[in-house]
């Protein structure tokens, strides 16, 4: 089969890594990808949102299966974009369609989603302009921290955590003025939930699933989760509380009633299901549903799956994933990401990345995220620069494996936390 992969991060290296492996594959590209998935595959300079040039590319190459990385193109409905051209409807797209997408792409409409199937999720209040007094007096009944949520994608920025009801009300206004654009013009206020974060990941052909290994990232800048967000800097697999009593509790209250509420509102959904959970004493509850794999997750739960991708991949595409197996490795994986000095603010590109090798040979799998090639030199390209993973017998072996790894890799001004999974 010849695929094509969209994304250019730390997540789609992962998945290009994975997917390469399979017997299945005669051709892996990737459009645009970064200077780590030419390793294991062909980059094709091509934007991931622009659909006319993949179009000709998938027909130029006889493309077998497209696997969609970001979120980007499928809010902007890759999926539909296929099924509806005459040339492309027989290839399948691994990622949902525009509606299914909106279970990320709108806030409003997941909580919605979960309210209508029982899912467990904050109580909250979708706020616009309109009914702005409303919003008012529902902050009023809420305890401090308060959460406002942009309905609308916002790269990851677009939650608000406020330390009191006055900073809170102030914010509301602005968002709903336009603080990000036509993405806050409707705000969802959340009830605060205090407990421990974990992604759980699985793959759907709209009918059946798989759940994948579960992991926990790290969002903070700073060692010890202090300071500003970042897309995430580092991961964990597996997550020591999500043991077999807890999944079995996602399993029956959060994953089976999302896909079955998918297929009953008539959401075409054949792809991956990222459920962004917080265990509240000891019940999971949906912090937010993305559309794609997490990032850096995928960079330790790739390297737990033990199955076949592409077969997985075929399951969906011909709704016959409970035929399919999927085996787990049981090893613990990591990773740890090296950042640009000055990110998740003001960084510079460019420097010269060295010592990749060494840590590839230190036993670490090295995965690129923002890098690419200038004269013949692989330079930093972006504010998460490279993802160091590692497989352990346990997670603190896996780690250490991972910082002193991380430790061989050198370019201007990296930084990394050297305190992923403190906290499990
Ligand atoms: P989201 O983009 O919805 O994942 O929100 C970003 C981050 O904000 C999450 O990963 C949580 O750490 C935090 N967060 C979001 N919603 C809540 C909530 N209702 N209670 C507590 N923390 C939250
Ligand atoms: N690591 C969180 C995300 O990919 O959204």
């Amino acid at each position: 089969m010849k695929l094509l992969l969209l994304g250019s991060g730390g997540r789609e290296h992962a998945l290009a890594w994975k997917i390469a492996q399979s017997p299945k594959v005669e051709k892996l590209y990737i459009a645009p990808g970064n200077a780590g998935t030419q390793e294991v595959g062909e980059n094709v300079a091509i934007k991931a949102d622009d659909f006319e040039a993949i179009k000709r590319f998938v027909l130029e190459n006889g493309i077998d299966m497209l696997v969609v990385g970001p979120e980007d193109p499928l809010v902007k409905g890759i999926y539909d974009f296929f099924r509806s051209d005459e040339a492309l409807k027989n290839i399948p797209v691994i990622g949902p369609s525009k509606a299914g997408a909106t279970l990320e792409g709108s806030k409003e409409f997941a909580k919605g989603f979960m309210q209508r199937h029982g899912i467990p999720t904050a109580g909250y209040k979708s706020i616009t302009s309109a009914n702005l007094e409303e919003g008012l007096a529902f902050l009023e009944t809420l305890q401090a921290p308060y959460v406002l949520k942009a309905d609308g994608l916002c790269a990851g920025k677009g939650v608000l955590i406020l330390p009191t009801l006055e900073e809170a009300k102030k914010e509301l206004k602005e968002m709903l003025g336009g603080m990000f654009g036509n993405a806050s013009a409707t705000v969802v206020i959340e009830e605060f939930l205090s407990g421990i974060e974990c992604s759980v990941f699985v793959l759907t052909d709209g009918k059946h699933y798989k759940i994948l290994p579960e992991a926990k990232d790290y969002k903070r800048i700073g060692e010890g989760d202090k300071g500003l967000n970042t897309g995430g800097m580092g991961s964990v697999s597996p997550v020591p509380f999500a043991d077999k009593v807890w999944m079995q509790k996602v399993e029956d209250r959060i994953i089976r009633p999302t896909v079955e509420g998918l297929a009953a509102e008539g959401l075409d959904y054949k792809g991956f299901i990222f459920f962004g959970l917080i265990n509240v004493k000891g019940d999971p509850m949906v912090i937010e549903y993305n559309v794609r794999m997490g990032d850096p997750e995928t960079e330790s739960v790739m390297l737990r799956i033990k199955s076949d991708l592409v077969d997985l991949f075929e399951g969906v595409a011909n709704g016959n994933l409970h035929e399919k197996t999927l085996e787990i490795d049981s090893r613990s994986a990591v990773c740890v990401m090296l950042v640009s000095g000055g990110y998740p603010e003001a960084y510079q590109k460019g420097f010269p990345i060295s010592g990749i090798e060494e840590a590839k040979a230190g036993g670490s799998i090295v995965f690129h995220a923002g890098t690419a090639i200038k004269d013949g030199q692989v330079v930093t390209n972006g504010g998460r620069v490279i993802a160091v993973s590692s497989y352990g017998t346990n997670k603190e072996e896996a780690l250490r494996q991972s910082f002193t790894n991380a430790g061989k890799i050198h370019f201007e001004k990296k930084y990394f936390r050297s305190d992923i999974g403190f906290d499990l």
